[in-house]
């Protein structure tokens, strides 16, 4: 018997746990038609963890991930514990689970597909061929750098974030980048912000020396506020864009709100042994608990894990028809309707229903 896909699961917080659920029941199902031998198993993560246990990210939990093949993320975050400093609230365990896994690329791929063309704030022959991928940077820059530190009295108070990144870190993501866009439309646009920051100045001197490795490769630049302009007004423009942490966090949630809604969007955190794959939203603590929040991105996210760990792109090819096939079906979530047209919304279950109905008829 071949070796079961080992899958650790961690719901999280919020929306989390609910679209993760959905996300597992298509992984099964695929998994069961492609013959793909799969062991996912839930370990507790995040805030709800911490209330329940006093820690976020329990030592069982860091092991199961560490020995997974691959990592299914829902969301983290808790309004619960908004006073406390962001680095210590307990959904500062997803920084350490990227850390843990060596996750310094992550991967936001925002592709129009038939059956969300109405659901885009834009004209449709703006976004109707509309395919981006955001790589973003994910271990170093304004989220990892040292020091951080808050000092002064109340009233009187400085606080301080670094952004650092050698060379080595900027690197490794450009090559990236570019092998990516190798694979695609050849187009790479690094997003920065050179005519203010010394690490963006850096960023652009890594990619004009990689450069010429990537001949096929066309390479632009662009500052990140221009970038959004853009993003916004000609988004067919693009193929790949390279960023750092904090813009590449910005950036792919704008992608989101091209297709019409962040409940779209999947992500592959790569780079170490074992792999992540988390929506690109957050645990929307306004939406939890009421079976309504968008499966989606946590079901591409699925998606992505079958193609990246074990190259299982026709099971990958598959959930993507499926969720397709389901959009144009009409099936909407809440998230991806105007105001005035929200009554007519499916819920989660329904979504998911609908996705692997399809799985059933088209494999
Ligand atoms: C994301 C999220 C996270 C990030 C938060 C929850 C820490 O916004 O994955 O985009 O900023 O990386
Ligand atoms: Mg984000």
């Amino acid at each position: 018997m071949k070796h079961p896909l080992k899958v650790c699961v961690f719901g999280g917080d919020g929306i989390g746990p609910e679209v993760t659920d959905q996300a597992v029941r298509v992984l099964e199902a695929v998994c069961e038609r492609f013959n793909i031998p799969l062991e996912a198993t839930s370990y507790p993560f995040g805030s709800n963890s911490f209330r329940e246990t006093g820690v976020a990210f329990p030592e069982a939990s860091r092991a199961a991930a560490a020995e997974a093949d691959a990592v299914l993320m829902g969301s983290v975050g808790d309004p619960a514990f908004d006073h406390l400093p962001p680095m210590e609230r307990p959904q500062r365990c997803l920084l350490d689970l990227r850390q843990l896994l060596d996750a310094w690329a992550n991967l936001r791929p925002a592709r129009m597909s038939g059956g969300l063309l109405d659901c885009s704030p834009l004209k449709a022959d703006r976004v109707k061929d509309l395919d981006i991928l955001v790589v973003r940077e994910l271990l170093g820059g304004l989220y990892f750098g040292k020091p951080r530190t808050r000092t002064g009295e109340p009233g009187d108070q400085t606080a301080l974030d670094s952004m650092v990144y050698h060379e080595s870190e900027i690197e490794r993501i450009v090559r990236l980048g570019f092998e990516l866009a190798q694979g695609r439309r050849k187009k790479l646009c690094s997003v920065d912000k050179s005519n203010v920051l010394e690490c963006s100045r850096l960023w652009e001197e890594v990619v004009a020396r990689v450069a010429p490795e990537f001949p096929d490769v066309e390479v632009s630049h662009m500052y990140v506020d221009a970038c959004c302009t853009v993003l916004v007004t000609d988004p067919q423009d693009f193929d790949v864009i390279v960023s750092s942490n904090l813009f590449g966090d910005v950036l792919s949630d704008l992608t989101a709100g091209l297709l019409g809604s962040l409940g779209v969007l999947p992500s592959a955190s790569v780079g170490g042994p074992t792999s992540l794959f988390e929506p690109v939203h957050g645990s929307a603590p306004d939406l939890a608990g009421q079976g309504i929040a968008n499966p989606m991105a946590a079901i591409l996210s699925a998606a992505m894990l079958l193609r990246h760990t074990g190259g299982h792109e026709e099971a990958a090819l598959a959930i993507e028809a499926a969720v397709d096939s389901a959009l144009a079906q009409g099936l909407r979530t809440k998230d991806l309707l105007p105001r005035g047209e929200r009554d007519n919304a499916c819920g989660t279950k329904e979504f998911t229903d609908a996705v692997l109905a399809a799985l059933q008829a088209h494999v």
